[in-house]
This record gives structure tokens, sequence and C-alpha cells, in this order.
């Protein structure tokens, strides 16, 4: 072994020679074999790839420091795919609120997320200023850019982990949100929306909503469609991405509608449609108010009896948890 490794060493200058010596004689030769070599390109100084694409943005708006703010918006980057980017425009209030959650902090730090608060000339207080500010034109094109697939999402609106769809499937279309009618050819709410960018500039740069009008999601929604190669998703499609106002069975999400107040009774109306939500959308009692207090009917007259078993019959002594 020793012997023939001693050799190839003492061949090692010969070879090394002849190479040389055969690229100097053949040229072209020696280029033709360099053009099959594997290039290897090492550079230095250049960030790494963004694990991002900076096109998909999912953007939340919220002045209000809710409870389950934090735990929402982290629950939607979890469950969207790992590619996109996730906006939130505040208030102090809200910003400050949601900045105090290090695994927040985090996300901003690695350019997951941005928390800003929403830039000057819009505005965040009710349903008229919302719907202003996703019927301007210099948000869309400016504050968004270079957004054009956006997930817009309130604090209503919920996406479901076990629906086993992926978002990505959906922006193939200008606009989907929960249809308000049965056979709707197109159109849906906006608090859970998927919408096209490129497609609502278009729309903006030729119309402008009049203040107190339509809606902001109506309004958008009957303009895209008359677009020359509007690609709207009709009812039946829309049922798949979210339900509100009417039934759908696994839908990707929920919006529940007016900021959790509604519940419609044709999703939340039985308690065999509210077993299904249990089982499939569990998230949903994220945004529902922790209200058992007829479990915990007298604490000052019965202090030993606090601790109360749920869906027993209150009456019952079986139903105190000792
Ligand atoms: C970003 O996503 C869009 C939509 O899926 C896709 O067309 C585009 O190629 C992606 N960009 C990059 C840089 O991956
Ligand atoms: C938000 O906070 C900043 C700095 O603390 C302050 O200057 C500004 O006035 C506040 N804005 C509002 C709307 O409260
Ligand atoms: C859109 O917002 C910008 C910035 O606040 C404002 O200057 C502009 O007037 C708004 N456009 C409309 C149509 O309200
Ligand atoms: C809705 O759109 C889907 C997909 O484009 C299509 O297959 C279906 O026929 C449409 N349904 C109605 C009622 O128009």
């Amino acid at each position: 072994m020793m012997h023939t490794a001693a050799i190839r060493r003492a061949a090692l200058p010969v070879i090394l020679l002849f190479v040389v010596w055969a690229g100097v004689l053949f040229p072209s030769t020696s280029r033709d074999v360099m053009s099959h070599m594997p290039h290897v390109k090492v550079e230095f100084g250049h960030p790494p790839r963004s694990p991002f694409n900076e096109t998909k943005v999912a953007l939340l708006i919220e002045g209000r420091a809710m409870p389950h703010l934090t735990p929402l918006l982290l629950h939607y980057m979890s469950v969207v795919p790992p590619d996109w980017r996730f906006k939130f425009f505040g208030t102090n209030e809200s910003v400050e609120h949601l900045r105090r959650s290090r695994i927040v902090r985090n996300h901003v730090d690695d350019g997951k997320l941005d928390v800003e608060l929403l830039p000057e000339g819009f505005r965040l207080d009710g349903q008229e200023a919302t719907s202003q500010t996703f019927t301007n034109l210099t948000f869309y094109r400016d504050v968004l850019a270079p957004a054009e697939y956006l997930l817009v999402f309130q604090t209503d609106a919920m996406m479901c982990a076990n629906s086993g769809q992926n978002l990505d499937d959906w922006l193939i279309y200008d606009w989907v949100g929960a249809s308000w009618y049965e056979g709707a050819k197109y159109g849906g709410n906006g608090g859970l929306s998927i919408r096209r960018v490129s497609r609502i500039i278009k729309v903006l740069e030729n119309q402008v909503r009049q203040p107190h009008s339509q809606g902001e999601d109506v309004w958008l929604t009957s303009r895209l469609a008359m677009l020359p190669g509007a690609h709207m998703a009709n009812g039946t499609v829309q049922k798949l991405f979210s339900a509100e106002m009417l039934y759908s069975d696994r839908p990707m999400g929920y919006h529940t509608g007016k900021g959790g107040e509604y519940l419609h009774s044709k999703n939340f109306g039985t308690k065999e449609l509210r077993d299904h939500l249990w089982e499939y959308c569990p998230e949903l009692k994220m945004m529902l108010p922790m209200d058992e207090e007829r479990y915990f009917p007298d604490n000052e007259a019965c202090p030993k009896r606090q601790n109360w078993k749920r869906d027993a019959p209150a009456e019952l002594e079986s139903a105190v948890l000792i």
C-alpha cells in the first residue's frame, strides 16, 4: 500500500505538468474541457436568499389591543404557507400590545412580520374608516408594495388548521371571500379574503368610492368583476374558502361578522352545528369570550362548590370536582 501511494505522490507533479503543457499546446481543447467542468461560485458579502416571497402578504389591521390579537396573529403565521410575509398595522396601543410578545419580536427580527402604525392619512376607527383605507389607491400601490397576492384577515376571522387546504391554491382568483347569498356569481366578505392587488389598482385608477357608500368589499368586487379578463370565484367555489352567512361543511376558514358579535345561525345556530365547529375548527373559540358564569353559580354561598364540571347539570352533587 505504502509503495503505490508513494508512486502516486511522485506521479502527481508529472501529471499536473502534462495537463498545463497540454493546455498551452491545445488551448481550444482545454477550453472545451473547462466548459464541462462543474462551476463552483463562491460569493462573499451577499445576504442569503430570503425565505419569503415578497409578493405574498397577509395583512391584519387592528387598532384595539384585543386579548386574542397576539395568539390570533401567531396562529395565522402557522397555518399560512411559510413563504408568506405578514404585515400588521395598528395604533400605538395595539402595536405596543403585540410587541410585548417575545415571539412576535422574533418574527419581526427574522423579516417575517412587520408591526407598524397605520401610516399617516389612513384611519382604522370603525367600518367606514376601514372601507376608505381598503379602497385607497395609495394604500394598495405604495403602502403595500410589492404585494400582489393579499390575504386580508380581521380579528373575527379564523383559518382552520384541520382544513387540509393550501392557501396558495386560491391565488388564481382576483378575489375570494365568504359569499353573502346562495348562487352568488362573485363577491364575498372582505374580513377573510384573497385579493389580487394589481386588479384592485386597475379599478382604483379609474374610480373613486364615495365616503359612506357601499362597504369596501361590495364596492370593490362589483367593479373587479366588470374588468376585462376578470377571474372571480363564484359562490360554489367560495364555500370551500370561507363560511359566514351560508353553511359550509369544511371551509378553509370562518368569518363571524361584526367583530365576533354575530355568529350566523347557518353555522352556529344548533348544537349539532356547534359540535361540528368544535370538531373541525376549535380555533374559533379563541375569538369567543370565555363566558361560563353558569358553571359558577354562587361562590359566596357555596365556597366549596367552585370547580364545576362542564356540561353536567348544575344541581347534581356529582357535578362537583373534588
Ligand atoms: C412568488 O409567488 C408567486 C405566486 O405563487 C409566484 O408566481 C412567484 O414566482 C413567486 N416568486 C418567487 C421569487 O418565488
Ligand atoms: C404614539 O406614540 C408616540 C410616541 O410615544 C407619540 O408621539 C404619538 O403622539 C402617539 N400617537 C397617538 C395617536 O397616540
Ligand atoms: C388615499 O390616501 C391618501 C393618503 O392618506 C390620501 O392623500 C388620498 O386622498 C386618499 N384617496 C382617497 C380617494 O381618499
Ligand atoms: C363555479 O365555478 C366553478 C369553477 O370555475 C365551475 O366549475 C362551476 O360550474 C361554477 N358554478 C356555477 C354555479 O356557476
